[in-house]
């Protein structure tokens, strides 16, 4: 499927945003985990999330989803398996799932292989079969430390080991993927990242009754931070069951920000928008850059914190960003690089590297694209240099079989000189099946073919 971006219309009105993919993905898998009967409201249902409830099914646990609300049965940290096959558990292009589900796997004890698409098998494995490993687990990745896994049964009186260990790259997904084998260790668990990767497994295990402590520590001397997580198991081995209504996916909301930041005239309010610290870097970048982002009616719920942003047509200036910031922001630079290309003057993305394992190589793919359209855009060795200010022209990209390049490039095509046509957009049903609406109900000119 292709889409097809027109020019010209600005964004106006008020919309609220399917629910975040990170949490959804959690809100799921730790219900299953659960002592009893969890309920999630606006839970995203898109491609990805799909896949990680598939696989709860191969798991044998009980779930329904009655539009975005998703009811599980959780079954608890004890299981049997009666079985002689490892479970198949198929996670299509999702690396949170296999990552996730590799960890939930290990700590229930049960025999299972994780595969996925030909790009998820090039992602890579190893940053979770190492500390696994090392934890005792049975895993075992393709020499080349990809996909497929595979994980052998344990007898669930077998304790794995706790670690101190030092994630060598900041990953949400890694540190998830720890901290649920974990559950399985007889002992405090410690993990360090050189960023502040997000934090929704943390928040969501405190509020199913786990302690679990979060700090960042200054590295004396090199001026850098360190970010650490120290976890028990808790005694008796449960976690409690709960209801939740998930915030609107911040890093949905990117794409119709930037489009509103870049169209003249627009001007737009995205209602109950998760605004996590942890990953609204995009937004700090941008206010910095001139852009006019207010937000309004900021409110907690279920441990996260959400808010309504009323964003402007504004002029903005190049930037620098690098460090911690990246992590922050690490899934919106496709669509940052849409901004970058509108601002006056010079824009520079370093220490990004890990930008290149995503469901594209966002560095060398997003470069070559925009390119096409026109932006004057370096590819470098870990991230990007875009000389901004000029319009863009227009005219044929590929998504890469991307989610998220393909909504930047449509939104890129909505203040060019000419259409832009996107193949391979059908894609962007794996995080934002709406997008095309919701664009349209805003006023954009979207179509399908
Ligand atoms: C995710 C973490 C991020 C992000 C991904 C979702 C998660 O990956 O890119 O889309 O839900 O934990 P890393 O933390 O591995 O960089």
């Amino acid at each position: 499927m292709s889409l097809v971006s027109i020019p010209g219309n600005p964004l106006t009105g008020t919309v609220s945003l399917p629910g975040d993919k990170s949490i959804s993905h959690r809100a799921a898998l730790f219900a299953a985990l659960s002592s009893g009967e969890c309920e999630v409201k606006n839970f995203l249902v898109a491609g990805v999330t799909q896949v990680m409830l598939e696989a709860l099914s191969e798991l044998g646990i009980a779930w329904s989803l009655d539009g975005t609300s998703l009811q599980v049965q959780g079954a608890g940290l004890y299981r049997t398996f009666a079985g002689s096959d490892p479970i198949r558990l198929d996670c299509g292009n999702s690396g949170t799932s296999m990552r996730l589900l590799a960890g939930a796997v290990a700590a229930l004890g049960l025999p299972a292989i994780l595969d996925g698409s030909d790009r998820l098998r090039s992602r890579p494995m190893k940053r979770i079969v190492q500390p696994m490993q090392k934890m005792g687990v049975d895993i075992r990745s393709s020499p080349e430390g990809t996909a497929p896994l595979s994980i052998s049964a344990r007898p669930i009186d077998r304790k794995l080991n706790p670690i101190d260990y030092i994630l060598p790259v900041a990953s949400a997904q890694v540190k998830t993927c720890l901290l649920l084998t974990a559950l399985a260790a007889d002992g405090e668990t410690i993990l360090t990242e050189p960023g502040p990767s997000r934090d929704h497994t943390e928040r969501m295990l405190r509020a199913m009754g786990a302690k679990i402590e979060s700090q960042s520590k200054p590295t004396y001397g090199s001026g850098r931070e360190r970010f650490e997580t120290r976890f028990c198991p808790p005694n008796p081995l449960e976690l409690q069951a709960f209801d939740l209504v998930l915030p609107g996916d911040f890093s949905s909301a990117a794409f119709l920000i930037v489009a509103a930041i870049i169209i003249p005239g627009s001007q737009i309010t995205l209602q109950r928008v998760g605004l996590n610290p942890t990953r609204i870097g995009l937004l700090d970048v941008l206010q910095a850059m001139g852009a006019n982002i207010k937000i309004l009616n900021k409110y907690e719920s279920c441990g996260e914190i959400l808010g309504d942003l009323h964003v402007h047509y504004s002029g903005l200036d190049g930037t620098r960003v690098s460090g911690s910031t990246v992590v922050r922001m690490i899934d919106e630079f496709p669509v940052f690089a849409v901004a970058a290309a509108h601002a006056r003057g010079q824009t520079v993305v370093s220490d990004a590297q890990e930008l290149r394992h995503k469901e594209s190589d966002r560095i060398h793919d997003l470069c070559c694209e925009l390119r096409r359209l026109g932006a004057d855009i370096e590819e470098t060795r870990d991230g990007f240099v875009i000389n901004g200010g000029n319009r863009l022209i227009g005219g044929k990209v590929t998504s890469y079989g991307d989610h998220r390049l393909a909504m930047a490039l449509a939104v890129a095509g909505l203040s060019t000189e000419l259409p832009v046509e996107i193949e391979g957009a059908g894609v962007l049903s794996e995080s934002f099946p709406q997008f095309g609406q919701t664009m349209v109900n805003l006023g954009a000119d979207i179509r399908f073919n």
